[in-house]
């Protein structure tokens, strides 16, 4: 086994999963704002620190993904913010692309940058402590989207990017998000996906990233959040296995999802259904950010001083989606 696959299971193994709370400072600010909280460092600092100091860490979390802003910040009670995280037994894991921009030729769609300078921050993110990374593609779905051209460059920028952070000694994280806006149906949703998962497959095993020492980041099979297309979580679960199963090399060790704008209930009760209908090798887990966070977040917008109440939304949370993550949630469980 190599060191990169122990981190990767070490990640992901046993009901874990993944806190994703990189976002950006531009996206931080919008959730907080739409809570009336302001966004100063001192504020974002704030909340994230009361999660990652909950002790659902230490049973549920097997890592935190982590914005540039956060990795290099201290907690109010002095403790750097990846010494937090690591003694609670999870691994600090950072974002480390800087954004989709506009893709030139194709101005509907986006191209992730970030790979100008990457061997360098990643040896600075190392020394921080973290020991796995991220780096998000983005497609839109339209009558002419994603095109060959979304497909290929941004596999190509996650596939660059994947080698890097392996020379670096940490799991790359590889997202490949296909947004979920719009009025196509679950099926089409389906077919593009598997195209962009097998595009960046072509891309990582041209470019000899070891692909048991990476986690796969995907979007679930949905239809869009403006179609009439209504399908069930079984459904979900079905085509979401379908897609993974066909287009996933079995090397990979594991599957993260990203909620992707999915309720903290639709997200948790899809990700039980896969493991119960999951009959491939994959371990299949959660990588949430909004899914995770949401009721928290509220919580906490309400009186900034109740530690207690914010952890106690977030602990069950994370406890409920550590049981999909093995296929044991159900309602009852939810509402106790
Ligand atoms: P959501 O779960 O809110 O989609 O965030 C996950 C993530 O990391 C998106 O890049």
């Amino acid at each position: 086994m190599s060191e990169l696959n122990k981190i990767a299971l070490k990640i992901i193994s046993d009901g874990k999963g993944i806190l994703a709370a990189d976002e950006s400072n531009g996206t931080m600010t919008k959730r907080l704002e739409s809570v009336n909280i302001t966004s100063s460092p001192e504020n974002r600092l704030l909340f994230r620190e009361i999660l990652f100091s909950s002790q659902s860490l230490k049973k549920y979390i097997g890592g935190v993904i982590l914005y540039d802003e956060t990795i290099n910040q201290t907690t109010s009670f002095g403790k750097s913010i990846p010494n937090l995280i690591s003694s609670s037994g999870a691994l600090p894991g950072i974002k480390v692309d800087t954004g989709a921009k506009d893709l030139a030729n194709s101005s509907e769609e986006k191209i992730t940058e970030g790979l100008d300078g990457l061997r360098e921050r990643l040896k600075r993110y190392y020394e921080l402590g973290a020991r796995f990374t991220k780096w998000r593609g983005v497609y839109n779905i339209g009558d002419k989207y994603p095109s060959k051209l979304a497909i290929n460059s941004n596999a190509h920028a996650l596939a660059r990017y994947s080698a890097l952070v392996q020379e670096s000694e940490m799991v790359p994280i590889v997202e490949p998000e296909i947004l979920m806006d719009g009025d196509h149906s679950a099926d089409t949703c389906l077919k593009k996906t598997s195209e962009v998962i097998k595009k960046c497959f072509d891309e990582l095993i041209s470019h000899n990233v070891d692909l048991t020492g990476i986690i796969l980041k995907p979007n679930m099979i949905l239809p869009g959040n403006h179609s009439n297309d209504k399908i069930s979580s079984e459904e979900v679960s079905q085509k979401t296995l379908e897609c993974l199963k066909n287009s996933v090399p079995t090397e990979v060790p594991g599957i993260a999802f990203l909620s992707g704008g999915q309720s903290e209930i639709e997200a948790t009760e899809n990700l039980n259904l896969i493991n119960q209908n999951n009959d491939t090798k994959f371990i299949m887990t959660y990588s949430y950010g909004r899914a995770l966070q949401q009721n928290a977040l509220k919580v906490w917008s309400k009186n900034t001083k109740d530690i207690q109440s914010t952890q106690n939304t977030f602990n069950h949370r994370v406890k409920m989606c550590s049981l999909a993550a093995k296929g044991r949630w159900s309602n009852e469980l939810e509402n106790k």
